[in-house]
């Protein structure tokens, strides 16, 4: 396995672009830091103007920066359905679970942890998620792999031997839309004949089903086939610690020998990049994870929580078909998970938003778990508005 570190390497070629370094220091991270040490007199240190004078501002992240406006609108009626996180009825975050505290962890660690994770996987690897697995195929092969666009088994077909696939395990984001279980073995079967590992990223297991069995079927019909696989796992959503960002990566491998030699991999992509994993997440999932009465006390409000964005999906298609708004809305109903890709655009968004402080990201994704019944009315009049040519 080749390992240059090129994350390491993009980092600092981002922030020399930043910087204003020329083409050739960009290639070269030793230069830009030879160049940030020769201070001018005449810049920062003689309580002047600031070193960091030239840094351009970067423009706002476009789903984080729908929470920066939705923050600065002082509207009592203003809604964010930008961001992908739970809210209850009354529009609390939920947040699970209790605290313990501990030292640092070693990098492969969190015992409890991957002794759960395994229930995916035979020969689990190491802790954290996409990021580290990311890091590992670009120190392997040197690219990352590509998600695939619609004509999905298509797509497959036309794959080259050996392609890292990325699926969504279950709630495809944004889209809404899963294969059906049919679909799923037609998906393995091809991947399988043609030798593409599948990537499986898990953000919000438990939350397209309502069980956290069922949602990981994707995932286990390739461990049951003897295959390998990368699983990415989020613990952020589904246990509401978004704060937290706890996750786990777990590697498939077909012998132990092998997985040892990844495992020994991965402890080289985690050193550079956080080397210490942050113990209180980690802990939090293993506790409930390794408890019974925790376990099911998590699966009971993961139920409700999924069952809620439901109630939301109908009685936003009700609150629609009342209105008479015109197209088919059936899609909300349809799409699973957290969000729904409602099919307006740019211009209706940006209307909506004007008009009536709804705030989503411009491509008209809107997160089905930040509406309740106290604002779906709100939401329908603008829908209804901005597709009836008041926009
Ligand atoms: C599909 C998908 N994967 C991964 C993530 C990130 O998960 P985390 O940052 O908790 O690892 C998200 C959203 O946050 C997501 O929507």
């Amino acid at each position: 396995m080749r390992r240059d570190q090129p994350s390491t390497q993009r980092r600092l070629s981002a922030l020399a672009r930043h910087l204003g370094s020329p083409e050739e220091e960009v290639e070269n991270p030793k230069r830009i830091t030879d160049r940030t040490v020769e201070v001018s007199p005449a810049m920062g240190f003689n309580g002047h103007d600031s070193i960091f004078a030239s840094i351009v501002q970067a423009p706002e992240d476009p789903i984080l920066g729908v929470t920066v406006a939705y923050n600065k609108d002082q509207s009592p009626v203003k809604v964010n359905l930008g961001v992908g996180a739970y809210r209850t009825e009354i529009s609390r975050e939920r947040v699970s679970a209790d605290h313990r505290s501990g030292g640092f962890q070693q990098i492969e660690r969190q015992t409890d942890l991957r002794r759960q994770q395994s229930r995916y996987s035979r020969e689990e690897g190491s802790y954290s998620s996409m990021s580290v697995g990311d890091g590992l195929i670009e120190g392997w092969i040197g690219v990352s792999g590509e998600a695939l666009s619609p004509g999905l088994l298509e797509d497959l077909g036309a794959a080259p031997s050996g392609a890292i696939v990325l699926l969504h395990a279950c709630a495809h984001n944004p889209t809404g839309v899963d294969p059906t279980l049919d679909q799923w073995e037609k998906i393995r079967q091809l991947m399988r004949s043609k030798g593409l590992l599948p990537f499986f990223d898990s953000a919000y297991q438990g939350f397209a089903s309502g069980s956290l069995d069922a949602d990981a079927e994707s995932v286990r019909m390739f461990v049951a086939d003897g295959g390998e696989c990368l699983a990415a796992q989020s613990y952020a959503k589904n246990m509401g610690l978004y704060g937290e960002r706890v996750g786990a990566l777990s590697i498939v491998c077909k012998a132990a020998d092998v997985a040892s030699r990844v495992e020994s991999q991965l402890k080289l992509v985690i050193r550079p990049m956080y080397s210490n994993p942050p113990i209180h997440g980690a802990s939090i999932v293993a506790t409930i994870l390794n408890d019974r009465e925790l376990y099911n006390e998590w699966t009971i409000e993961l139920k409700a929580m999924a069952d809620r964005i439901i109630s939301m999906r109908y009685q936003l298609f009700d609150a629609l078909t009342a209105r008479g708004t015109p197209g088919d809305w059936s899609h909300i109903i349809k799409q699973i998970g957290m969000f729904t890709f409602t099919g307006l655009n740019k211009e209706q968004v940006a209307f909506m938003t004007r008009e009536y402080h709804i705030y989503m990201t411009s491509d008209g994704r809107i997160s089905m778990a930040g509406l309740s019944s106290r604002t779906v009315p709100h939401l329908a009049d603008a829908i209804h508005a901005a597709v009836t040519g008041a926009a």
